[in-house]
């Protein structure tokens, strides 16, 4: 959906060719249109994270499929600039071991994850309309990090904290069993070759990790606007015998979820866009 490059992003589309990292000097993309520095400071880090791998192969050693391909792609030097001086601030490097939420957060309250959260603008929403939640975002493109790190400062958001890293080694590896209030997946990549549907996010391994991480009384819940997708998220989460559905099939979108601008256009166009919500047994 708000992918950086979902227009050609094979994720999205037919087209196969890795988009060319750039760095573009307008920004239109997060809250803020403050114009950025026309050549922001870069450090040796931040450039390092730039260069890094543009793929996420499956290497000879990998334990999954990457459900994404690019790490980064264009970027704006307002998300460049963000990148730089937010990172350290409102994000937590990935390490193979147990975080702490209440250390993460610096106070004791439910927390959310969100996978994928593309450019932000859902979470940013989600994290203001709900202060006493924390909001735990795990992204892996540097555009849409950038992006949300924006949107922390200009909205002065303090429940959120982001990861960027692939989020089943996230899920695998730091977050606890049995402690998430709620998990979003919103409108992920839809991969919709028959050939790339191995690399779609919620496939009953991942999904059985995932619910392994929901505390009983917890909830995860899915949108998308591929149909295809939306029957094999349904199949997925009623065939893991940790979930149970809060609806009968898909669910009517909560108010909590605000409607993006795509899917605003969508639905206008008479696309239309499932939800699912399940809930964690005991
Ligand atoms: C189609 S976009 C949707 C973005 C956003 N949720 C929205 O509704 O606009 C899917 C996002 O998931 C991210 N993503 C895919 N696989 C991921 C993974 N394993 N870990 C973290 N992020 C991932 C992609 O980088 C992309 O930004």
């Amino acid at each position: 959906m708000n992918t950086p490059n979902s227009a050609n992003h094979p994720a999205n589309s037919s087209a196969d060719t890795p988009a060319t990292p750039s760095v573009n000097t307008s920004d239109t993309t997060a809250g803020s249109s403050a114009a950025a520095p026309a050549a922001a400071p870069v450090s040796p880090e931040t450039q390092a994270a730039l260069a890094s791998t543009a793929h996420a192969p499956n290497s000879p050693g990998a334990t999954h499929i990457r459900s994404f391909v690019h790490r980064r792609g264009h970027i704006t030097q307002g998300q460049l600039a963000a990148l730089e001086r937010l990172m350290g601030e409102w994000s937590i490097p990935y390490a193979p071991r147990r975080l702490d939420p209440a250390a993460a957060f610096g106070r004791q309250a439910p927390t959310v994850l969100e996978i994928g959260f593309g450019m932000g603008e859902t979470t940013e929403k989600i994290a203001l309309a709900r202060p006493d939640d924390n909001f735990l975002g795990v992204e892996v493109f540097n555009a849409g990090v950038g992006s949300l790190l924006r949107r922390i400062e200009d909205s002065k958001i303090q429940n959120l904290r982001i990861i960027q890293h692939d989020a089943v080694e996230v899920v695998r590896d730091m977050i606890a069993p049995d402690s998430l209030a709620g998990v979003h997946v919103y409108f992920p990549d839809p991969w919709p070759k028959k050939r790339h549907h191995k690399r779609r996010l919620l496939q009953p391994a991942f999904v059985s990790l995932l619910a392994s991480r929901i505390a009983p009384g917890g909830y995860i819940h899915c949108a998308t606007d591929w149909e295809d997708y939306a029957v094999q998220m349904l199949e997925v989460l009623s065939g893991e015998p940790l979930l149970a559905n809060t609806a009968d099939g898909y669910a009517p979108r909560p108010d909590y979820r605000p409607l993006t601008k795509f899917e605003t256009r969508g639905l206008r166009l008479g696309h239309g866009v499932w939800d699912l919500i399940f809930k964690r047994v005991a």
